[in-house]
Order: structure tokens, then sequence, then C-alpha cells
């Protein structure tokens, strides 16, 4: 109930700070070093300028798109988030059946808390599901662990896989270095006070079954200990080669940060881009995703689906990201804020106010479907 009294996303964050520790809050809201990318992402939606038109009849919207070809309730998808289960303890049941309801993808990360088979089985025993599951991917040092979760996902129907490529090492996430974060988090001196503090998450952490992973069996440290013990920081574009040959289905290539590399995934086989540097989690200071749009469409022509991801908040910003030309925004920390925040309702809360936003703005700027948001009702200006 407290989820329906937030009208914003940053509503359902001030929520979420309050119903859970510190440590666990700060590791989905911080960023890498000085934070600075995701400031930055922020400003750059800061900078857009509508240019509505009037006296159009806009009583009848639709915010229906396809994404790689299937229907999607509108143009947005659930990001992959590792550790979901921790920041509350439904974790990617909840996420993934708010999605399926709101009728949009959701990618299952590699650092997800629920195996690919369970997730898509507890999706499979509701009918009316029927939007996509998609699963991200970290290419292990072991290349026949990454295998083995390949098969697994495309044995349970998960319709597209996104790599992630802008995490050969580990971001340096300086809030959860101060705040002794581990995975799964540790009653330590340090971390003490904080889990008192939030008596109910603890109790559910320890009384739901272990925080394992989709394809490891490693677990243990700070997540940078653990990217840096199971990530490959060899990886290259023969490993794409090798993932094009393995994986017959929409290959989407995530973390591509400038015009030269979304080519060059392109060419190497990718379907689908995603402009994106983690939520500002890996290097501090990489390029603005939403100002990077333009170069990328320019690179990679008409027949890539590009998106971008990063500091969206509201559905405004969705407008304004496929007005400016993506095919679709990810999101992850808009529905993290709800999922700590109030469960599966506070997931449902967070797309409810992405869809009305978006349904508003687009009736303020006089389009009626997604195909009308271009360039048109859209700019950058040059200062906020
Ligand atoms: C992420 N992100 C991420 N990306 C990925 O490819 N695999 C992963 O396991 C994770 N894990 C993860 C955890 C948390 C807590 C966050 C906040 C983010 C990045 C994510 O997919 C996406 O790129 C960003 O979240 C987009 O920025 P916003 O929407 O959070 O501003």
């Amino acid at each position: 109930a407290r989820v329906r009294r937030a009208a914003t996303v940053d509503d359902l964050r001030t929520i979420a700070r309050r119903h859970t520790p510190r440590s666990v809050f700060d590791y989905v809201d911080g960023s890498a070093e000085t934070e600075r990318s995701t400031a930055r992402a922020l400003a750059a939606f800061e900078r857009v300028e509508f240019r509505p038109k009037v006296l159009r009849d806009v009583s009848q919207i639709d915010l229906t798109t396809t994404v790689l070809g299937r229907p999607a309730a509108m143009p947005l998808i659930l990001a992959p988030t590792g550790f979901t289960r921790m920041m509350q303890h439904q974790g990617e049941f909840a996420v993934g059946a708010a999605a399926a309801a709101a009728g949009l993808p959701y990618t299952l990360s590699t650092m997800g808390t629920v195996s690919p088979e369970r997730l898509a089985v507890a999706r499979a025993q509701d009918p009316q599901d029927t939007s996509d599951l998609w699963m991200q991917l970290y290419l292990w040092q072991d290349r026949e662990a990454s295998r083995d979760l390949i098969a697994r996902a495309a044995e349970h129907g998960y319709r597209a896989l996104m790599l992630t490529v802008d995490t050969p090492v580990g971001g340096a996430r300086l809030r959860d270095v101060r705040n002794g974060l581990t995975i799964p988090p540790s009653l330590t001196l340090r971390t003490l006070g904080d889990m008192s503090r939030h008596p109910s998450w603890w109790a559910n952490l320890l009384t739901t079954e272990p925080l394992t992973f989709a394809s490891l069996s490693s677990t243990g440290g700070t997540v940078s200990e653990m990217v840096d013990r199971v990530f490959d920081p060899r990886a290259g574009l023969d490993d794409l080669a090798w993932l094009r040959s393995i994986w017959s289905g929409p290959l989407i290539i995530k973390g591509v940060q400038t015009a030269a590399d979304a080519r060059m995934v392109v060419d190497a086989g990718a379907d689908a881009v995603v402009i994106s540097n983690h939520g500002g989690r890996q290097l501090d200071r990489a390029t603005t995703p939403l100002e990077e749009l333009p170069a990328v469409l320019d690179a990679v022509g008409d027949d890539t689906e590009v998106y971008l991801d990063g500091g969206v908040r509201s559905g405004a910003d969705v407008a304004a990201a496929v007005a400016l030309g993506a095919r679709a925004v990810l999101v992850g920390r808009a529905y993290l804020y709800g999922l700590m925040a109030g469960g599966q309702d506070g997931v449902a809360r967070a797309l409810e106010i992405l869809r009305t936003d978006l349904r508003r703005t687009m009736a303020l700027l006089g389009v009626t479907r997604i195909e009308d948001l271009t360039r048109e009702v859209a700019r950058l200006r040059e200062h906020g």
C-alpha cells in the first residue's frame, strides 16, 4: 500500500531507502568512483527540450511497439541486475512477474539469484504471460560454464541473449567499499548496526534460500573480488564470433559506448546494441548514452535496433530517448527502487508510473503513436 502513494520513481527511491539496509540501498543507488557518469546521464535527460505539436487529436494513444520483432507494451525493457534477491527477498520472481503483467521483456542477469530454469517455470504458470525473457551473459574465464548457461537459456525459451561488454574488470564502487558490502551480506562489527535497523529484511534474507547464482558455484567476498575471480578480462572479438556460432537467436551487445564500437559489433553479427555505461557503475566519466545516440545511429544504420540505458527515471525520459532515435530504453534502478520499496507491487508501481508518464507526455507532445516520437518533437539543449 505504501507504494501506491509514490507519484514518481524518486518517491519510490525515498521509500526504498527507508526500508532497506544502507549497504544494500547504496549498492543499487551507487556508481563507480566520483559517480559523475550517473550525474551526467541524469543531466543529459534534463537537457531535453520537447517541441510539442498542438491541435492534434490525442484522445487515443497507443504505446505499443516491437522490439526484436516481438510486441512490447511500450518501448521499455527491464535491464539485467545482479543479486536481485538481496534487494528484496522475492527478487527476480517479483520482477519477472511484474514485467510479464506489464507486457515487457525482462532480462535475467548472469549474476541473478534465481536460476533461468526456475524463472522460466514460474512465468510459464501464468497463461496470460506472453512477454519475453531474455538472458544476459558475462563471459566467464571458464567458457564451458558460459556455454552451459547459454544452452540452458535456449532450452528454457529465453528469446534473446544479451552480452555485456563493459565489465572486463570490476568498477570501483566506493560506497560498497566503505560500507563493507559482501555477497551475501555478512554480519560484522561494521554492518551490524545497519542490519539491526532492518530486522525484517534480515530475517527474510536468512529464511529464504541462500543467494545462489545462475551459473556460478563460487560466491563470497566483495562484488569486485567476485568479478575479478570469474569474469574473463581477455574476452575479445573472436569470442563474439564464437557466441554467434552457438546462439542462433537475437544477440544484443550491451555496454557499447562509441559509434566505432557499435559498428564493430554489428559487423561481428550483433542484432542490436545497448548504448550503456552500466549505469555509471564501471568506467567513471565514460560517454553519456543519450549524447552518443546520434553518432551510433549514423554508424549502424537502420537494420540494427539501438537501445540505451542509464538515468531513465520517468516516462518523459523514455519519450525523449525514443524521440532522439532509440528503439527502446532499459531501466535498472527504476524498478529496483520499486522492488526495495514494496516487492512485486513496488516494481508494478514503478512500471505504472513510467507508463502513465509516457502516455501523458505523448498527449502533451501531440503524438499518438510511438513511431511519431521523432526528432521533430525533441532536441538536446546545449546547456540545461
Ligand atoms: C546493474 N547492471 C547490470 N548489468 C549487467 O549487464 N549485468 C548485471 O548483472 C548488472 N547488475 C546490476 C546491478 C545493479 C544493482 C544495477 C543498478 C545495475 C546495469 C544495468 O543492467 C543497467 O545498465 C543500468 O542499471 C542502467 O542504468 P539505470 O537505469 O540504473 O540508471
